[in-house]
């Protein structure tokens, strides 16, 4: 009996009366009697009692919220209200103090705003741990929906020469002596002086060298870190994201919408069996939050009533021109309530315009296609109006847009003929291009934005909340 047992073990346990160690940092300490005491194995404490009497009084002081202990003594069924069972301590040891005077958390309610700059310390809340935990079971079950379908997961680059998406929002990559690079002839930064020969930067997407490892192994998948330097300060971007990008040989959009389609209603339904208690503690904390606004603001739905939702329906499915009928034929596109009215067909949809259409007309999740090729990146394939390409975009409730992805232009002069008119290097990309050459076939994948994703399954409102160290515009804390 050296080992300890984890609080969440303990809680669950069947027998009582047996000798236990558990070790865990203390929320609370009240009477001098009872110990809260969390080790993040699971959002509920284990009451410790105390036999103040009979226990060192300099002990006891140390004792306070923030410090690590270790405790032996008796799993017993509980005597108070609360809980089943409870451990009567036997001994008690101070593992590490933690200064009552200085500890920033205060066993009371913090704001997510302060949460956010003691982030190093926001995991031993009730609201982060229970976000790491669904957060950890998503990131699991993306791996298990893949593994079961015969998917390879690929690792694809962090540092690239090519962007991927052609927005221009990488972050450079380079080991100059910034103050002062190596110039050429012309006065240019002489980049072929660089670490590695040319300019590189941070991938924005592992999609490109993605399709080439479909266009051997069939079906692939990515899950890694992605990085954009797009200066948006918003509850829905981060500068260092992780994506997960599958990649299908011979799957076509109907097929890739499918794909996404089962792989999110997977994955959520896999975190609401393992996560339980902490999406019943995430779906209160938000009742109590909206208790906040005003009546006609609050969500129809609970949170767990929103995932079972999403859950029991298809979701809808209709073209970027339908879209754009019905929104302009909207009640509040009429009476101008739309910060961007919408008028003509061609023009990116505005995130008001993807809530309306997802919370207000359907009333769930929505799947857009055939966007105008003008707002879309280069690789999508061409269809015969000469207009649209089969993009495909999801949007979920509150968050808009959640995954992103195409059926792929396979047709190398038609290909190359996009590069062109949106002046994508081709030489740059030859290797790519190489794939239209040798054995090109359709296929199609996707992007998934994970934090959009963990977003949605905790009912947090700001994406800075469901990454561990968020990266945002001057920020790089932690
Ligand atoms: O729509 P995006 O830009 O698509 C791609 O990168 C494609 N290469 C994907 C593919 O077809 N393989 O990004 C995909 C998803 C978006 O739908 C969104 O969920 C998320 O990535 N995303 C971001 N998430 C957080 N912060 C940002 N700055 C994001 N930008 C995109
Ligand atoms: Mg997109």
């Amino acid at each position: 009996m050296s080992q300890r047992t984890k609080i969440k073990a303990l809680l669950e346990s069947e027998q009582t009366d047996i000798s236990v160690i558990v070790k865990g940092w203390v929320r609370t300490f009240r009477n001098n009697q009872f110990i809260a005491l969390n080790d993040g194995s699971t959002n509920n404490n284990i009451q410790i009692v105390v036999d103040f009497e009979n226990t060192d009084a300099a002990l006891l002081k140390r004792i306070t919220t923030g410090a690590a202990i270790s405790v032996t003594g008796t799993l017993i069924a509980s005597l108070g209200k609360g809980q089943k069972v409870e451990v009567k301590a036997k001994e008690i040891e101070i593992l590490g103090d933690s200064d009552p005077e200085k500890y920033p958390l205060q066993p009371k309610k913090h704001s997510l705003e302060f949460l956010r700059e003691i982030a190093h310390l926001r995991f031993r809340t009730n609201t982060f741990g229970a976000i790491f935990r669904v957060r950890n079971s998503l990131a699991f079950a993306v791996h298990q929906f893949f593994q079961e379908r015969g998917f390879v997961y690929l690792h694809t680059p962090i540092i690239t020469a090519s962007d991927a998406e052609g927005a221009g929002e990488t972050f450079h990559v380079t080991n100059f002596d910034i103050a002062n690079p190596p110039k050429t002839e012309n006065g240019e930064i002489d980049y072929k002086e660089d670490f590695f020969g040319k300019a590189t930067n941070l991938t924005v997407s592992g999609q490109l060298e993605g399709e080439l490892g479909a266009m051997a192994l069939s079906d692939i998948y990515t899950f890694g870190p992605t990085f954009r330097a797009e200066n948006s300060n918003t509850t829905r971007h981060l500068a260092e994201f992780w994506m997960i990008e599958p990649e299908v040989a011979f799957n076509d959009l109907d097929d890739n919408m499918d794909l996404a389609e089962d792989m999110l209603k997977y994955v959520i339904k896999y975190a609401l069996d393992k996560n339980a208690d902490d999406i019943e503690f995430l779906t209160q904390r938000l009742l109590e939050e909206e208790k906040q606004k005003p009546q006609q603001e609050r969500s129809e739905m609970s949170l767990l009533e929103k995932l079972q939702f999403c859950l029991d329906n298809n979701f809808e499915r209709l073209t970027y021109t339908e879209a754009i009928e019905i929104l302009k034929e909207s009640t509040p596109n009429k009476k101008k309530k739309f910060q961007y009215p919408v008028e003509g067909w061609g023009t990116d949809l505005q995130s008001e315009h993807e809530r309306y259409l997802v919370e207000k007309h359907f009333k769930k999740p929505v799947i857009l296609t055939d966007y105008p090729k003008e707002i879309k990146a280069f690789y999508m394939r061409q269809n015969d109006d000469g207009k649209t390409v089969r993009a495909m975009d999801i949007l979920f409730p509150g968050i808009g847009e959640i995954v992103g992805g195409s059926q792929r232009e396979e047709r190398l002069e038609k290909l190359e003929q996009r590069m062109d008119e949106m002046g994508i290097p081709k030489d740059e990309l030859w290797w790519y291009l190489d794939t239209r050459r040798f054995g090109a076939c359709p296929h199609a994948g996707f992007g998934l934005g994970f934090e959009r994703l963990v977003l949605f399954v905790t009912g947090m409102g700001n994406i800075r909340d469901v990454i561990p160290f968020p990266r945002y515009p001057k920020n790089a804390e932690f």
